[in-house]
């Protein structure tokens, strides 16, 4: 007996659908990639897949493109960039919510973040609770993803790592789990394979180690062989600096809240056995940062 289950995957270009996407044909599905420029996908991976075109921001569009899907992997790629995040991204978790109610997805798995279970006060990270809060309330299969700090953030000021240094409004001392996006992306299509859970659940993805950035400046030095020191910059500090940039203030608050709202907190999600995940920020920086910094 063949049993055809249709997963289909949402920003397969990023960091965390890539390996998804890549799983999936590994293990021998043909994934449904939600893309919105195929010539962005590896050749591979469009020969081994049924890509659609999609807009994220566009609920029909969101729609049209699950149609005969049973299992997602829902990502939020307009949240980020939308001149107000947070409205962007609730209109996107309501988009996927009536996706997963007209197309009767039975099976979903969300990229959230910690920081979700507070539900309002952290910033962007209010966008991704209310698209938690959108698709619980389909009353489909679904897991939320909890994730740490991306080590691909550390992308975002290549220039400040030429300089030596990074900078964050934590304190040097603060420890927060650092993950790598590549080991989201294995938990996410575990989940999405699996036939052994139902329901509504929580899980965290939060690395090896739970770690302060004076730790990751240390971890940087040793790995990329040039000293790299922390630099803490205040809240108000960062506020300045996007409106000097002339960025919106809805911009402005919701990055700097993700970090203002969720500060000396406990995670909700205490790290175990099942929320940790193997790669090293040493191995991602020798092998992924390392060759950046010296192009
Ligand atoms: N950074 C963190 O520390 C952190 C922590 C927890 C959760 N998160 C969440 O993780 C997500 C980012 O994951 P990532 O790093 O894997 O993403 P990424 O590499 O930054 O890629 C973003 C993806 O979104 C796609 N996209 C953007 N706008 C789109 C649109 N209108 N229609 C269709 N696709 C669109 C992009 O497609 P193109 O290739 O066409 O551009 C790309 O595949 C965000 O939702 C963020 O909230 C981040």
């Amino acid at each position: 007996m063949t049993n055809h289950h249709t997963i289909a995957v949402t920003a397969p270009t990023g960091h965390v659908g890539s390996r998804v996407a890549q799983l999936l044909v590994q293990a021998g599905t043909r994934p449904v990639l939600l893309v919105r420029d195929p010539d962005r996908l590896d050749p591979g991976l469009r020969a081994a897949a049924e890509v659609r075109t999609v807009d994220l921001a566009d609920t029909e569009s969101v729609r049209s493109s699950t149609k005969g899907v049973d299992a997602a992997f829902w990502l939020d790629g307009v949240g980020e960039s939308a001149p107000d995040p947070i409205a962007a991204s609730t209109a996107f978790g309501a988009a996927a919510a009536a996706a997963v109610e007209a197309n009767e997805i039975g099976r979903n798995v969300f990229l959230s973040s910690g920081g979700a279970e507070l539900r309002h006060g952290a910033g962007n990270i209010d966008g991704l609770a209310a698209i938690e809060m959108a698709l619980d309330a389909t009353g489909a299969d679904v897991t939320h993803l909890r994730c740490g700090y991306f080590f691909t953030n550390l992308l975002f000021d290549l220039d400040g790592l030429r300089d030596g240094r990074i900078s964050g409004q934590r304190r040097p001392d603060e420890r927060i789990p650092w993950v790598d996006p590549r080991d989201i992306g294995e938990v996410a299509a575990a989940r999405l394979l699996s036939s052994s859970w139902s329901g509504r659940h929580v899980q965290g993805v939060q690395g090896p180690q739970d770690l302060s950035f004076a730790e990751v400046a240390a971890i940087l030095s040793e790995a990329l062989g040039r000293p790299v020191r922390y630099v803490e910059v205040s809240d108000d500090d960062v506020r300045e600096q996007m409106r000097a940039a002339g960025r919106p203030e809805a911009v402005i608050e919701g990055i700097v809240g993700m970090t203002a709202g969720t500060r000396d907190r406990e995670p909700a999600v205490p790290r175990e056995y099942v929320t940790t995940t193997p790669t090293p920020l040493s191995a991602w920086a020798f092998t992924t940062l390392r060759p950046l910094l010296a192009a």
